[in-house]
């Protein structure tokens, strides 16, 4: 059998029934971090009703969706463009703007070095720092994006996930604005990956920024609405630069699926209260429970999901290792740029799952099993 392994990326629970012989439904997914409460019961409702839709292309410009999303942010549809995922937008980011060196605010999503790669172009690291819960230096930040140079080179770009992952630390929206204004100082395009927000939406600049002409801002329908499976993300930007970001994307890449379900969920804003409500609670009391873990050290998040260090004895691969065997799975982040090698990321998910993770994280913890 192919050894225990796990990808750049959480949430692979197709080759983990693989290597474990198990159906996926054995399987608990805590390394992606994905609304517990599951997608609006609104969304079946409207994939039911589409059924007919799926012997057609989709719509290539997702006019309808894109109209519902302008009329949830008050802003106009030519500033948004939709994506198969965000992580399609990402991997067009560089092209579409002609960005060749990108400062990317580390820890975070591999993405977008990956994407800079794929592009031709290279990613420079502006680092955070653990002993400071990894929140963002946003004087430090601010400074560097106003030389518009890292390690004595010129960069062109700058990406800031907010929330991020796997660290959970958001900036406030004064701070952005601080950066946008650094930014646009330098004539740099500033990127805001929202894909998180959803679980602080105050601290999102979504609707300043989208007139702001060097900013683009990210957006998924994968965590919040819960619908990985379906591939949907979007940006916003002023219409010139999201005219940019589409001639980028290749035709029908948004399923009609896709589209008819990111609608659906955004409509059902009581499923969005009940799951905001549900995590408010749910994140106290698991952190609480990983708290009392002796030796383990849980960060302060804003998102659906916490970076945890193992105790010092612990290694995460090891750790990450022993709870897939049990069809559990966590985030290894030890390989992570700047992250230790104790250092995991699990989601919150249901009360219930959240139990079962703890029970055996806590068993192996106290077991001399070498981890
Ligand atoms: C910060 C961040 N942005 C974007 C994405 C991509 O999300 P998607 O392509 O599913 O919209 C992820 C996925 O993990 C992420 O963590």
């Amino acid at each position: 059998m192919a050894p225990l392994s796990t990808g750049p990326h959480g949430g692979d629970i197709f080759g983990a029934a693989r290597e474990l012989g198990r159906d996926t439904g054995e399987i608990l997914d805590f390394s992606a971090s994905i609304n517990p409460l599951g997608p609006s019961p609104q969304v079946w409702k409207a994939i039911a009703a589409s059924k007919h839709l799926l012997s057609h292309y989709p719509d290539p410009d997702c006019w309808d969706l894109r109209q519902a999303l302008a009329t949830h942010w008050s802003i106009d549809p030519e500033q948004i463009v939709v994506g198969n995922g965000s992580t399609e937008l990402i991997d067009a980011l560089p092209r579409a703007l002609g960005i060749r060196r990108l400062l990317v605010v580390q820890p975070t999503f591999s993405e977008y070095a990956a994407a800079m790669e794929r592009a031709g172009g290279q990613a420079t690291s502006f680092e955070t720092d653990r002993r400071e819960h990894y929140a963002v230096p946003i004087d430090r930040l601010s400074r560097m994006i106003e030389t518009g140079r890292s390690n004595g080179r010129p960069f062109d770009g700058v990406v800031l996930c907010n929330p991020n992952s796997p660290t959970g630390q958001a900036c406030s929206v004064r701070d952005i604005e601080r950066l946008a204004t650094s930014a646009r100082r330098r004539n740099l395009w500033l990127v805001i990956d929202e894909a998180f927000i959803d679980y602080c939406p105050d601290q999102s600049v979504l609707q300043r920024a989208v007139s702001w002409p060097h900013m683009v801002i990210l957006r998924s329908m994968t965590k919040f609405y819960a619908l990985p499976g379906l591939r949907v993300g979007y940006a916003a930007a002023t219409r010139a630069t999201a005219r940019r970001l589409q001639r980028q994307l290749p035709p029908w890449s948004v399923s009609v699926m896709g589209q008819v379900a990111a609608r659906a969920a955004l409509n059902d804003t009581a499923h969005a209260r009940k799951s905001l409500a549900f995590m408010d609670r749910e994140r106290e009391r698991l952190r609480m429970l990983l708290a009392a873990l002796p030796g383990c050290v849980v960060m302060p998040t804003c998102a659906n999901y916490f970076l945890v260090e193992l105790p010092r004895s612990r290694h995460a691969r090891g750790v990450t290792e022993q709870l897939r065997k049990q069809g559990l799975l966590i985030r290894d982040c030890s390989s992570i740029r700047g992250m230790n090698s104790r250092s995991i990321r699990m989601a919150v998910r249901t009360v219930q799952e959240n139990d079962r993770l703890l029970q055996v994280l806590s068993r192996l913890l106290q077991s001399g099993v070498s981890s």
